[in-house]
C-alpha cells in the first residue's frame, strides 16, 4: 500500500513539474534548450555509463534522458563489421546475433561504393531493427603502416578512396533512419599507448593524408555522428581540440552533427566541451560533476552549453527511438547472411594466379593444410568483433562446393580447434566476455602438422589449399616476427607442401585469411594462386569457395601496398612495432608517448611508386580470370577541373568486372607531389566476353590541389596535367592531358 502510494506520489510529482513545460520535438528545439536548467543541459552531454545496459548488455554508450522534456534515453553499439552486443539477456530465451559481415579492408578491396552502401544498407537494419539508435561506425583511420593493430577494421593507406568508401558506408547505414558515427578523427594510427599518444604531424601530410579521408566523408554523406579519438595530435588531446573539432572540422566543412569522445574518461572534459566536443562517452558520475560546476562557475558558459546541447537534441530527434520505431527484435539474419557471402565474394582480391591455377573444377580431391581452414578467422579483435552464430569454416564450405576433403586431414585440424576450445574451457581461461564478445584470445595457434604424412596426401590429392590466419585488434599493434612475417611453422609447412605436391605436378593454393598486410615476398613462388579474402565475415568461407570455384570472378584490387620488408615503409621509421634505437626524449618514450610522422605526405604508393621502391604487390593490383582493354580515353579541362571517359572492354573469354584506377601526375613548378595520386576509381558492371563499358568521370580541382603550408592554402599548379587509367598503380593502361591555365589556390584557416 505504502509503496502503491509512493510510486503514485512520483508520478503525481513529475506530471506536476511537466506541467506547462515543453516536450521535444523536431522544431521546438530551442524552446526546450530554453526550458533547460544548467544542469540539465550539463547532464545532456554526459553519458551514463552504468545505464547504458538498462536496454541490454552491450551496447557501447547512450544519452541520459529528460523525462520532464521529453527527451528519451538513446543508445549507441559498435561496429564497423557488424553490430556488436551480446547475444543473451536474463529476461528472453531468443537469442540476438547479429550478422558478422566482412572487414574494412575487404569491404574497401571491392572499390565498389555501391556495393559497401548495400551491406551497410543491410547492417543499418540490424541497428534499426534491434532498437539501436547510434552505430559506431565506419572506422576510417589511414593504414600509415601495416603493423596497426585495427587496420582491419579501417579501408585504405589512400584517403580519396578511404573516404569516398566511408561515405557510401555513411549513406548505407543512415538509410535506415539511424545515426553512423565516422571515426577516429584523426591521426588514431596506432593501438600502443593509444589513449595519450602523440600523433606529431607537419600540416601538410595532416590535411593531405589524415584528415583528407574525413573531409570527403562529411561533405559527401553527412555523418550524424563523428568520434573523437584518443590521441593526440601535435600536443592537444583530439578531443579538446578546437581546432580540429570546430574551426577545421564544423567552419571549413560545413559539419553539422554530434561529435563525441571515444570511449573512456579524460580529465579535460571542460576543455573538451569548449572545443566543441558535445558528448563524453560513455560519460560517468565525475566528469557530469566536472561538467555542472564548470556551469555553476561560469567556467562554461550557459551559451556554451546550450550550442553542445543543441547538437546533442538534433541528434535525438532523428533517432528511431524518438521517432517511436517499434523494433522487431529480429532483422532478416538469412537474407543478411547472403549479402554478407555476396560482397565477401565481390571483393576478394587474387595475388596470383600462375598458370591458370584457378578457377578448380569444383571436383577435385583437396588437402586443406592450416589451422585457419577450421578455425577461420570472420573479423577482428575487439570493439570491431561480431558476435555471430555461426562463422563457416572452409571444409564447410569447400566440401558444400563439391569438393572432396582429404579426410583424415579434415579431421586432424578439427580436433586440434576443438581440443584447443576445451583445454581453454577447462583452463577457466575462457573469461566469455573477452573471449565470444571481444574476441580476445580465440584464435587457435598453427600446430605442427604431422609432415610424415605429407607424400601420401600428395600422392591421394589433386592439389593443395593452405590457408594461413591472423586476428589482430583494438589495443596492440602487431608484431613483425610471427606476425607480418611467416612463423617457422607456417613457413615449413608451405616449404613442405610445395615440394611435395609439386614433385608429383600439382598445384599449391594459398589462402590468406589476415586483417592486415604480411610478408609475400619471400615465399609468393611456392604458391601456384594466392588467394586474399581478408577477414571476409561469416559467410566469408563461402565466398572463397565461390571463388576457387569461379561462380564468382575475382573483382577486388589491393587497398593498400604489400612491401617487400615492412621496413620499406618510411613511416616504420616511427611506428612501435619496429625496436627504435635512442628512445628517450626529454622523458618521453618514442612511439609510446609520442610518433613523429617524419615520412610526411610519403605514405603507402605515394612513397613507392615515386622513389621507385620495389613491393611485393602494388596498390591497387589484382588479378581476374578474365582479360580487360582500355580504349583512347577522353579527358577534357572542365569549368572546374577535368572531365573524363574510358571505354573498358572484356578481352578474356569468362564474364568479369574490372576496378578502373584513375591517377593524376601534376605538373611540375608546384610543390613536390607524389609521381601520380589516385583521384577518381570506377568499376565496371559484369562484362561477358567481348563486352565493353564507358566510365565516366568528373574530378573538380579542389582534389587536385596539395596544401601549402607556408600559406595555409591548398594550392594547384598551372599547366598539363596527365591522367592515367590504370589496373594498378604501376600498369597504366591509357592516359591523356588537360590544362590548368591559371594557378589556383583556396586559402584555409592558419590552424594545428
Ligand atoms: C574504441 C571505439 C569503440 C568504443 C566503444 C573504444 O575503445 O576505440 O572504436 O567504438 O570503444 O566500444
Amino acid at each position: 500500500m505504502i509503496k502503491r502510494i509512493i510510486s503514485i506520489s512520483v508520478l503525481l510529482f513529475a506530471a506536476l513539474s511537466s506541467f506547462g513545460q515543453p516536450r521535444l520535438r523536431p522544431d521546438n528545439i530551442e524552446e526546450v534548450i530554453k526550458a533547460m536548467t544548467d544542469e540539465e543541459l550539463a547532464s545532456l552531454l554526459v553519458g551514463a555509463k552504468e545505464s547504458r545496459f538498462e536496454f541490454f548488455e552491450g551496447t557501447a554508450a547512450g544519452v541520459r534522458s529528460i523525462p520532464r522534456l521529453g527527451i528519451p534515453a538513446t543508445i549507441s553499439c559498435d561496429g564497423p563489421a557488424g553490430l556488436h552486443f551480446y547475444p543473451f539477456r536474463d529476461n528472453s530465451d531468443k537469442t540476438f546475433y547479429c550478422t558478422a559481415f566482412p572487414v574494412g579492408t575487404l569491404t574497401a578491396s571491392s572499390w565498389d561504393p555501391e556495393l559497401m552502401e548495400a551491406m551497410t544498407g543491410a547492417m543499418g537494419n540490424e541497428v534499426l531493427e534491434y532498437g539501436v539508435d547510434m552505430f559506431l561506425g565506419p572506422g576510417m583511420n589511414i593504414h600509415r603502416n601495416p603493423l596497426c593493430g585495427r587496420n582491419f577494421e579501417y579501408f585504405s593507406e589512400d584517403p580519396l578512396l578511404s573516404g569516398k568508401m566511408a561515405a557510401a558506408y555513411v549513406r548505407g547505414i543512415q538509410g535506415n533512419g539511424v545515426i553512423a558515427t565516422v571515426k577516429h578523427f584523426a591521426a588514431n594510427n596506432q593501438e600502443t599507448n593509444r589513449t595519450e599518444n602523440d600523433a606529431r604531424i607537419g600540416r601538410r601530410a595532416l590535411r593531405e593524408i589524415y584528415l583528407k579521408n574525413f573531409e570527403i566523408v562529411v561533405r559527401e554523406a553527412r555523418p550524424g555522428a563523428l568520434m573523437a579519438s584518443y590521441n593526440k595530435v601535435n600536443g592537444e588531446y583530439v578531443q579538446q581540440s578546437h581546432d580540429l573539432l570546430t574551426t577545421v572540422l564544423r567552419d571549413e566543412w560545413g559539419y553539422e552533427g554530434v561529435v563525441l569522445t571515444d570511449h573512456g574518461a579524460k580529465e579535460g572534459t571542460v576543455a573538451a566541451a569548449k572545443a566543441g566536443c558535445d558528448l563524453m562517452q560513455p560519460g560517468n558520475e565525475d566528469e557530469l560533476e566536472r561538467m555542472l560546476s564548470a556551469a555553476r562557475s561560469g567556467a562554461l558558459t550557459r551559451a556554451e552549453l546550450e550550442r553542445n546541447a543543441r547538437r546533442v537534441l538534433r541528434y535525438i530527434v532523428s533517432t528511431p527511438r524518438f521517432k517511436g520505431y517499434k523494433f522487431s527484435d529480429s532483422p532478416d539474419l538469412e537474407a543478411h547472411a547472403r549479402t554478407a557471402r555476396k560482397v565477401a565474394g565481390e571483393s576478394i582480391v587474387l595475388l596470383k594466379n600462375d598458370g591458370g591455377t584457378l578457377p578448380l573444377k569444383g571436383e577435385e580431391k583437396l588437402a586443406v593444410y592450416g589451422v585457419g581452414s577450421e578455425d577461420f578467422v570472420a573479423v577482428g579483435i575487439g570493439s570491431g568483433h561480431v558476435v555471430t552464430k555461426h562463422v563457416a569454416s572452409i571444409r564447410e564450405s569447400l566440401t558444400a562446393a563439391g569438393f572432396t576433403l582429404d579426410q583424415p586431414l579434415a579431421d586432424y585440424y578439427k580436433d586440434y580447434v576443438r581440443m584447443d576450445y576445451s583445454t581453454k574451457r577447462l583452463a577457466g581461461i575462457m573469461d566469455w566476455l573477452s573471449y565470444e564478445s571481444w574476441g580476445y584470445g580465440k584464435k587457435v595457434a598453427e600446430p605442427d602438422v604431422p609432415l610424415n604424412l605429407l607424400p601420401e596426401q600428395a600422392a591421394q590429392n589433386d592439389a593443395a589449399i593452405i590457408v594461413l590466419s591472423r586476428d589482430a585488434g583494438e589495443g596492440n599493434d602487431r608484431d613483425l616476427l610471427d606476425d607480418f612475417e611467416l612463423s617457422a611453422r607456417e613457413r615449413r609447412l608451405l616449404r613442405m607442401v610445395a615440394d611435395e605436391f609439386h614433385a608429383k605436378g600439382k598445384k599449391v593454393v594459398v589462402i590468406l585469411n589476415i586483417g592486415g598486410v604480411i610478408e609475400t615476398a619471400s615465399w609468393k613462388n611456392l604458391a601456384d594462386a594466392i588467394v586474399l579474402p581478408w577477414q571476409p565475415g561469416q559467410e566469408g568461407a563461402y565466398a572463397v569457395a565461390d571463388v576457387l570455384t569461379g561462380k564468382v570472378n575475382p573483382s577486388g584490387k589491393l587497398t593498400m601496398t604489400f612491401p617487400v620488408d615492412a621496413l620499406d615503409h618510411p613511416s616504420s621509421a616511427n611506428f612501435p612495432s619496429f625496436p627504435q634505437v635512442g628512445e628517450a626524449l626529454g622523458g618521453l618514450k618514442k612511439n609510446t608517448d609520442y610518433t613523429e610522422y617524419a615520412e610526411g605526405i610519403w605514405v603507402g604508393y605515394r612513397h613507392f611508386s615515386t622513389r621507385g621502391v620495389p613491393v611485393s604487390y602494388p596498390f591497387g593490383y589484382g588479378l581476374s580470370y578474365t582479360s580487360f582493354g582500355y580504349s583512347k580515353p577522353v579527358v577534357k579541362a572542365s569549368a572546374d577541373g577535368f572531365t573524363a571517359s574510358v571505354t573498358v572492354t572484356n578481352t578474356g573469354t569468362v564474364a568479369g568486372k574490372e576496378v578502373v584506377e584513375v591517377y593524376v601526375s601534376a605538373p611540375s613548378g608546384g610543390m613536390e607531389k607524389p609521381v601520380r595520386e589516385l583521384k577518381a576509381f570506377g568499376k565496371t558492371r559484369l562484362l561477358s566476353p567481348g563486352e565493353s563499358q564507358t566510365l565516366s568521370f568528373s574530378v573538380p580541382a579542389y582534389d587536385l590541389a596539395s596544401f601549402n603550408e607556408a600559406l595555409s592554402a591548398w594550392e594547384a599548379a598551372a599547366g598539363t596535367y596527365e591522367v592515367q587509367f590504370a589496373s594498378s598503380v604501376e600498369d597504366i593502361r591509357a592516359s591523356g592531358t588537360f590544362q590548368i591555365r591559371k594557378p589556383l589556390s583556396w586559402g584555409v584557416n592558419n590552424v594545428l
